[in-house]
């Protein structure tokens, strides 16, 4: 296990193999076209990712945040992981450190946001094969909560659930006719239904903003 060091403030230190995430690789078939490599990302992916978050989302702002958690010191430790297809970076996931500020104290935490998959990749299970992935890096990291605001229809294959209703609040309030797309997901059972509180996360994600579908 290895920690985004305080001091970084360059993209290829960050982004140093075996730096801040585990170093497993998985091997994963698609159901369309050639094995996928799911690996943590190392500083010569960065463009490549970007680039995917670019054109997933269509725009830059994913990309942006992307970059700013990287260098942000409250971002760490942090799960980068890559999708790679034929020598090809085609799908991103990062999770980045949160923590729920409950009654007891501080409890970790991880939140995955965002992830992307390249358009011709889409809709062949590589972002699912991302998901799990970076949930069985945050069990081996000892996290057992893990987070996202996404799609109400997305997450739950990989296991997410609405989190509010069991106590686990987002850090800014969440739209309430989307408010299921707030998830959670335990790495180990017995902490949901235990830990109850608002969730705090890297500054660089702090804005209220994001938040708002
Ligand atoms: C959303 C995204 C990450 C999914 O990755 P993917 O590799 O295409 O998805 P998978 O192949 O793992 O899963 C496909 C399944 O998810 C469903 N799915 C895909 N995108 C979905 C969405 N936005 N909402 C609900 N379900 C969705 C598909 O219908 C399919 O369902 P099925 O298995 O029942 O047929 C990808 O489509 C993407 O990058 N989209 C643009 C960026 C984005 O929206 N990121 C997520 C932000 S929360």
């Amino acid at each position: 296990m290895a920690f985004l060091p305080e001091s970084s403030r360059n993209l290829n230190v960050a982004c140093a193999p075996g730096r801040y995430t585990a170093s497993r690789t998985t091997r994963f078939r698609p159901t369309r076209g050639e094995p996928v490599l799911i690996r943590p990302a190392r500083s010569e992916d960065i463009d490549a990712l970007l680039g995917v978050e670019r054109v997933a989302f269509d725009g830059g702002e994913e990309a942006d945040l992307v970059a700013a958690l990287l260098v942000d010191p409250s971002a760490g430790p942090i799960i980068n992981l890559v999708a790679e297809k034929n020598g090809v970076i085609v799908g991103h996931a990062i999770f980045t450190h949160a923590v729920v500020e409950s009654a007891d104290g501080d409890v970790d935490a991880t939140i995955l946001a965002p992830l992307a998959v390249a358009p011709p990749a889409q809709g062949t299970g590589i972002g699912q094969a991302l998901c799990r992935e970076g949930l069985i890096v945050a069990e081996e990291l000892g996290i057992g909560l893990v987070f996202v605001l996404g799609h109400i229809g997305y997450y739950p294959k990989v296991g997410f659930e609405p989190a509010a209703r069991h106590g686990l609040l987002a850090p800014y309030s969440i739209d309430p006719a989307v408010a299921d797309a707030w998830m959670v997901l335990e790495t180990r059972p017995g902490i949901i239904g235990n830990v109850r509180g608002v969730i705090r996360c890297a500054d660089a994600m702090m804005h209220p903003e994001m938040w708002a579908e």
